[in-house]
C-alpha cells in the first residue's frame, strides 16, 4: 500500500495548528464497510447505522486491511489512518493532534502493584483530558463526511467534554444527555464551555444512553457519538497500537471498564496487529470494573451468555454504568486474548489513585481502577511480578477535583508557623 500523504490548506502551512483544516490523501482503492457482529450482515459506510436491522446486533467497521502497513506522516491517531479509515478519500479531518500520549513508569507505582516494572499509558494527556478524543476525532470527522448537523451522546462526563469540543470545531451543534447529579462538575463545565446543549436526565447513565438509542432510531439527523458508534472504536484502537509498537513483549493491558467501548477497541487493535503480522504473542486484556458496577464481571465469571444489567454505584463516576452497550463485542475480545475481568472496591480505587497521584503522574478515579486491578491480580498470583504490563490511565487528574478535595489534609497557618518555630 502506498503511504498516505499529508495535505494541509494554505492557511495551515503557517506556524499555527488549525484543528479543522487537515486532510489526508488516501489511496482510493481501499474498502470499508459495517458488519453485524452477530449475523454478519453488511451495511454501506455511507449509512448512519449503529445496530443491525436484521438481528439488533452491534455493528463494527471492517476494512480491506493492507498487506503491510506503512505509518508515515501525522503523529497520533491519524498516523494509523490506513488502519482506521482507509476508504475516507480526501476528507476534511477534525483533529486536535490527539494520541501519541506518554508511556510512563514510576518505581512507587510499580512497587504498589507488586510488578517489577509497570507501564502507564496516560490518556489524560489528550486535548480534552481523556482517551475519548481518539475516538471522537474519527467519529466527528465521519459526522461531517455524512453531512450531520447535530451530534448527540449520553455521558458520564468525558464523552460530553470531548463530543462538545470536536463538534464545535466541526461547526456542528452537540447535544449531551447527562444523568443529573451523577457527573463530575469539572467534566460538565467543559461540555458547557465548549457550547454543548445540556439535557438533564433525572436518572443514571443507563437511562440517558437508552434515550439516545431511542432518539437515534427515529432521528437520522442526530449523529450518535457514544461508543456504540463503530467509528469511535476505530480511533480508540490507536491507544493499543501505540502500546504494542512501544512494548513488543507486553503481556497484559489493564483498563477500566464502563460502557466497554475501550475493551472492544483493545481487542480489535490486537486482532488487527496480529493479522498484519506486527506482533507474535497477543497481549491479554484485563478489564477492571468497580465492585458496585460490575455486570461485565458477572457475565465473564458466571455461566450465562447474556449480560444482566445492574444498578450501578461507585465513587468512580466515569465507570458508573450498569448496562454497558458494548458487552457483546467486549466479551468476544476478552475471550480472544485469553484475558480476565476483575472487580475492585472503591477503597482500592482511591488507594491506587493516591499512589499514582503522589508519584507526580496523577489520574482521575476511574483510571486508577486499572492500577488497582493489576495489583489485585498480582496479589492473587494470577499475574507474575516479572510480567510486562501496562495500565491505561484513561483520564486526567483535573477531571474530578471533588474526589481529591474530599480527601485532602490541610493545616491552619498557625499550626504551620508553630511547626516552623519548633
Ligand atoms: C476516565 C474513563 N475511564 C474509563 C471509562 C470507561 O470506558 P468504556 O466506557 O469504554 O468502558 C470512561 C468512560 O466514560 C472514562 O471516562
Ligand atoms: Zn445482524
Amino acid at each position: 500500500m502506498q503511504a498516505y500523504g499529508e495535505q494541509r490548506s494554505e492557511q495551515a502551512s503557517t506556524h499555527f495548528y488549525y484543528p479543522d483544516s487537515i486532510s489526508i490523501n488516501m489511496e482510493p482503492n481501499s474498502e470499508s464497510w459495517l458488519s453485524c457482529i452477530r449475523c454478519g450482515q453488511k451495511y454501506d459506510i455511507s449509512r448512519r447505522k449503529y445496530i443491525c436491522d436484521r438481528c439488533h446486533g452491534l455493528l463494527e467497521v471492517k476494512h480491506s486491511i493492507p498487506d503491510h502497513f506503512t505509518a508515515e506522516g501525522f503523529s497520533g491517531v491519524w498516523h494509523y489512518a490506513p488502519l482506521i479509515h482507509p476508504a475516507m478519500g480526501n476528507t476534511r479531518i477534525i483533529s486536535r493532534g490527539e494520541g501519541g500520549t506518554a508511556l510512563y513508569s514510576h518505581e512507587s507505582v510499580s512497587k504498589f502493584t507488586g510488578l517489577s516494572s509497570l507501564g502507564m499509558k496516560h490518556e489524560g494527556e489528550n486535548p480534552t483530558g481523556s482517551f475519548k478524543d481518539r475516538g471522537m476525532t474519527v467519529a466527528v470527522t465521519e459526522a461531517l463526511r455524512l453531512g450531520a448537523t447535530e451530534t448527540i451522546c449520553a455521558s458520564t462526563g468525558n464523552t460530553s467534554a470531548s463530543a462538545a469540543s470536536y463538534s464545535a470545531l466541526a461547526g456542528i451543534r452537540s447535544n449531551v444527555l447527562i444523568p443529573s447529579g451523577n457527573i463530575s462538575s469539572s467534566k460538565l463545565s467543559q461540555a458547557i464551555a465548549y457550547g454543548a446543549r445540556i439535557i438533564d436526565i433525572p436518572g443514571d447513565f443507563d437511562m440517558a444512553m437508552s434515550n439516545v438509542i431511542r432518539i437515534a432510531e427515529s432521528r437520522q439527523d442526530y449523529y450518535v457519538l457514544n461508543s456504540i458508534n463503530p467509528w469511535r472504536i476505530e480511533g480508540q484502537k490507536t491507544i493499543f497500537f501505540e502500546i504494542m509498537e512501544r512494548l513488543r513483549d507486553c503481556r497484559f493491558i489493564a483498563l477500566p471498564a464502563g460502557n466497554l467501548g475501550n475493551t472492544s477497541a483493545a481487542g480489535k487493535a490486537i486482532r488487527e496487529f496480529k493479522e498484519l503480522g506486527l506482533i507474535d504473542d497477543i497481549p491479554k486484556i484485563i478489564s477492571v470494573q468497580a465492585e458496585g458496577a460490575s455486570p461485565f464481571y458477572n457475565l465473564w465469571a458466571g455461566a450465562g451468555e447474556k449480560l444482566e444489567p445492574v444498578r450501578a454505584s461507585t465513587i468512580a463516576s466515569a465507570i458508573r454504568i450498569g448496562n454497558p452497550v458494548n458487552w457483546e463485542k467486549a466479551i468476544r475480545e476478552i475471550r480472544y486474548t485469553g484475558g480476565m475481568v476483575v472487580t475492585v472496591t472503591d477503597r482500592e480505587i482511591m488507594e491506587a489513585k493516591r499512589v499514582v497521584d503522589r508519584s507526580g503522574i496523577g489520574c482521575e478515579p476511574a483510571s486508577a481502577a486499572s492500577v488497582a486491578g493489576l495489583k489485585k491480580l498480582v496479589d492473587q498470583g494470577r499475574i507474575d511480578r516479572n510480567d510486562s504490563a501496562v495500565a491505561v490511565l484513561t483520564g486526567n487528574i483535573l477531571k474530578d477535583t471533588a474526589s481529591i478535595l474530599e480527601d485532602s489534609d490541610r493545616i491552619p497557618v498557625d499550626a504551620f508557623m508553630q511547626e516552623l518555630a519548633a
